[in-house]
């Protein structure tokens, strides 16, 4: 239990890392909060909106590498690997660093990219087929928010049946441990929840297109 609390500790601050709020002071000042501007959200989306592409692809590998590095961590590293449970504890501690990070007073961002990361080591074939059905929702609707919740549902019906098949079927070539398989129900599911917003825009008509500038909300 321990070495989990230490493992959450890390995991919640390495995640905290507010790569997209530091890319705005980098570009406009430090007078500049990405926070007052478009979805005033930090992640890869919003920068993208805001301060453009090539910001954006900076801020989307260093959220990545925020759920790689924890999940590798917890896999890798004796200490960390609390009986299999590390990963567990990892990414969501990851995942909640990134959407409410302790050094810019806990307003961050969804957490798509650095719950991606963690995906990545927890089931390599998820994150591939995730990110299929997100890539391919954001080029037809345009709208990155309806990818992130798709890949969001995608990744939990993929752990359902990896953590299904791999009980079943000794030896299953894609099997999922108990604590793999709950952070693919949870971490989704927190996923989807913090796109509430932009659920009640989509449902209005009202949610920018991937890289639309509309007039920021007062
Ligand atoms: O990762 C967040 C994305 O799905 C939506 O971002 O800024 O449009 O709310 P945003």
């Amino acid at each position: 239990i321990g070495s989990l609390i230490v493992t959450a500790l890390i995991s919640y601050l390495w995640g905290s890392i507010p790569a997209g709020y530091w890319m705005g002071k980098l570009l406009r000042g430090k007078d500049y909060d990405i926070r007052d501007h478009g979805s005033r959200k930090i992640g890869a989306t919003n920068v993208q909106r805001t301060l453009g592409t090539g910001p954006a692809l900076i801020v989307l590998i260093i959220d990545l590498s925020k759920g790689v590095g924890p999940a590798l961590l917890a896999t890798l590293v004796p200490f960390f690997h609390g009986g299999g449970w590390g990963i567990l504890v990892a990414g969501l501690a990851a995942l909640l660093g990134h959407c409410y990070p302790i050094f810019i007073g806990f307003k961050g961002g969804r957490g798509v990219l650095t719950g991606a990361g963690v995906l990545l080591v927890c089931s390599p074939l998820t994150f591939l087929i995730a990110a299929i059905t997100t890539i391919s929702t954001i080029s037809i609707w345009k709208y990155v928010s309806l990818g992130s919740i798709v890949g969001g549902a995608t990744a939990i019906i993929c752990g359902i049946i990896f953590y299904v098949l791999g009980v079943t079927q000794p030896g299953f070539f894609a099997a999922v441990s108990l604590p793999q398989f709950l952070y693919m129900l949870i971490a989704p599911s927190l996923i989807i929840i913090f796109h509430r917003d932009n659920i009640g825009r989509l449902l209005a008509g009202k949610e920018r297109k991937l890289g639309q500038k509309v007039p920021d909300p007062t």
